[in-house]
């Protein structure tokens, strides 16, 4: 065979060789067959001393233009083998960009909350201030000062908690209480004065209840409301709450009920009743509050003189204000706590 075809021949195996190679290592074993010691290629060269000058020259050019192919070949293997690493090595590290991330979830305010805040910021517009009263109640401020009698039913085992270790004290019944704490602050710090600049808050806050139904929880909020000054009416009181709920339920339409009705700490006293616009109660009355105009006795117990002051006070419900303007027909749905229920309001 002549040489230049045996050489031929050794490129093409060395090719063959290196593509079969699968990684680094079975490659470099490859390339010494060829370009090692005692490898083809090398043998060849070793072989050049036995020919002549002028056989030398041309098969010493054969010879290394061959070893320059197989150099090439393994240069395009080498570098076809990292490819094929990275590749690999990109697949296994591969990010799913498209995933959703685990954000943080923002919160919200409760329904109640939302009512609470818009009340509060409607009554401040027409110069309300907001007070506040605690929880846990005297006997005397949830009921005596308020000109409830020791035999009223509200007084009762079954309509209020009392607190068992703490005679006197129990869970307030109503915000009506903090009628009668503003008013002796209020008188106090006033008292020097010629004439007592009038009181006007709102008391927002939770009361409770031994009551429990779809629209009675035993727990439950409501919002105080007093106005004392020399010449305050039930016309007063009747301009103040209507032009609240139409500003509330942002409708002028809106026509609320003040039916007659009976507190022992307000005379005359009326019910306030809104009708359900829309909803699963549409056309059902449903009481959103008490109110009337302030018992003398109140007064008194508040530290005012009832001959020269005179006064409006209500209690709403905001709860059910709150169901009246999303149109929610079950109270508890606001106090079981279901976030899908609750989300729905921010
Ligand atoms: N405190 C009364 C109730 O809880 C509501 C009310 C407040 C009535 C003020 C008249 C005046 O039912």
């Amino acid at each position: 065979m002549p040489a230049t075809e045996a050489l031929d021949q050794i490129v093409s195996q060395a090719r063959d060789e290196f593509a079969r190679a699968a990684d680094p290592a079975q490659l470099e074993q490859a390339k010494a067959r060829y370009l090692g010691k005692s490898g083809s290629i090398t043998e060849q060269m070793k072989g050049l001393g036995k020919v002549s000058p002028d056989e030398r020259r041309l098969l010493g050019a054969a010879i290394n233009a061959a070893k320059d192919q197989i150099e090439a070949a393994l240069a395009a293997r080498r570098e076809a083998l990292q490819n094929a690493a990275l590749e690999a090595q990109l697949a296994a590290e591969a990010l799913d960009v498209t995933l959703p991330g685990r954000g943080r979830k923002r919160g919200g305010l409760h329904p109640v909350s939302l009512t609470l805040e818009r009340i509060e910021q409607l009554f401040r517009s027409i110069g309300f201030e907001v007070a506040d009263g605690p929880e846990i109640e005297t006997d005397w401020h949830n009921f005596t000062a308020l000109n409830t009698p020791e035999n009223h039913p509200a007084r009762s085992m079954h309509d209020t908690f009392y607190l068992e270790d703490a005679p006197g004290l129990l869970l307030r019944t109503h915000t009506s209480p903090v009628q009668i704490r503003y008013m002796q602050q209020h008188a106090a710090r006033y008292a020097h004065l010629e004439r007592m600049p009038e009181i006007r808050i709102i008391a927002p806050g939770r009361v409770y209840r031994v009551d429990s139904d779809a629209t009675h929880s035993p727990m439950f909020h409501q919002v105080e409301g007093l106005m004392v000054g020399e010449r305050v009416s039930f016309a007063d009181l009747k301009g103040v709450v209507a032009d609240f709920l139409r500003r509330y339920f942002e409708s002028d339409e809106l026509k609320p009920r003040f039916r007659p009705s009976f507190f022992p700490f307000t005379e005359p006293s009326a019910e306030i009743d809104l009708a359900f616009t829309s909803g699963p109660l549409e056309g059902r009355w449903l009481e959103i509050g008490g109110c009337g105009v302030v018992h003398p006795n109140v007064l008194r117990h508040g530290g005012i003189d009832p001959e020269r002051y005179t006064g409006f006070a209500f209690g709403m419900g905001p709860d059910r204000l709150t169901m009246l303007r999303y149109g929610i027909a079950d109270l508890r749905l606001f106090f079981d706590g279901d976030l899908r229920f609750l989300a729905q309001f921010q």
